[in-house]
């Protein structure tokens, strides 16, 4: 099993909308997948359609030495691809995760015992630099920094997660994928020849283009790559996730 961790400091950058159409090409292709969404805007719950959740959230479940994720589980419209969706009370989520040492392993040991059911987990991620992102770095094998072509916002976001690395028996894996790009812009362009100068990013020759398609899962509320397969950007969506490489 293989954790992603969809994640900027920003909002608006795409983190959602790539954490959902990559988990949906996943289970296309017959992974398993789960998708957690810890985001307080629930915006990948809404999208998947679940967006009034009552009950037990991911906080209630986490504060148990045993937790188990499953209970929270939902199944989506697309096959294989199941969400953890954000409720009210993943709210108190980073509050309740202040204890990070005791948290840290019994988060690994809850996303662990989801092994012998997924085969991949996508965290859609806040846009936050705080308890959460240290789980998320703590659980996941990558993260992938999802950016906007603005070089100053990116290198802000980089050198943040960098200086957390400390924290770290192994220094957390990154990838960075621009998201939302003018294709044809002269100025987007530039912009993307400077920064596959910046070897620090590990950026992704797959970038996700600007498309009217991808605002529109909001009134779909299904991923693109299941209701536009053969658009442009469900197959760039297709290709970042042969360039994550996350197969053994
Ligand atoms: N490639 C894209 N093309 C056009 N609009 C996009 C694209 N990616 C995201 N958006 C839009 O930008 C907004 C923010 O995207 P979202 O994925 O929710 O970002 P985040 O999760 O980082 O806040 C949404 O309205 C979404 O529809
Ligand atoms: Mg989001």
């Amino acid at each position: 099993m293989k954790v992603l961790n969809c994640y900027s400091l920003k909002g608006g950058v795409g983190k959602t909308s790539t954490a959902i159409n990559l988990g949906a090409v996943a289970a296309v292709q017959g992974w398993r997948v789960l998708l957690i969404d810890i985001d307080a805007q629930g915006a990948s719950s809404f999208l998947l359609r679940h967006d009034s959740q009552d009950g037990k959230g991911l906080g209630d479940q986490l504060k148990k030495p045993q937790a188990n994720l499953v209970e929270l589980v939902k199944g989506t419209n697309v096959e294989r691809l199941h969400i953890l969706p954000y409720n009210d009370r993943t709210r108190f989520l980073d509050a309740e995760i202040s204890e990070i040492r005791t948290f840290r392993s019994r988060a690994r040991n809850s996303i662990d015992a989801l092994s012998d059911r997924y085969d991949l987990i996508v965290i859609d991620s806040p846009p936050t630099a705080d308890n959460l992102l240290k789980f998320q770095l703590a659980v996941s094998d990558l993260t992938l920094l999802l950016t906007t072509p603005a070089p100053l916002s990116l290198r802000a976001t980089l050198e943040y997660v960098y200086s957390l690395r400390g924290d770290f028996k192994s220094p957390p894996n990154f990838k960075t994928t621009l998201q939302i790009v003018e294709v044809r812009s002269k100025h987007h362009q530039e912009l993307l020849s400077e920064l596959s100068e910046m070897k620090d990013l590990h950026l992704t020759n797959t970038i996700i283009p600007r498309s009217s398609l991808i605002e529109g899962m909001a009134i779909d509320r299904s991923p693109v790559v299941i209701s536009h397969p053969r658009s442009i950007v469900a197959k760039r969506f297709e290709s970042l996730w042969i360039e994550l490489d996350l197969m053994d």
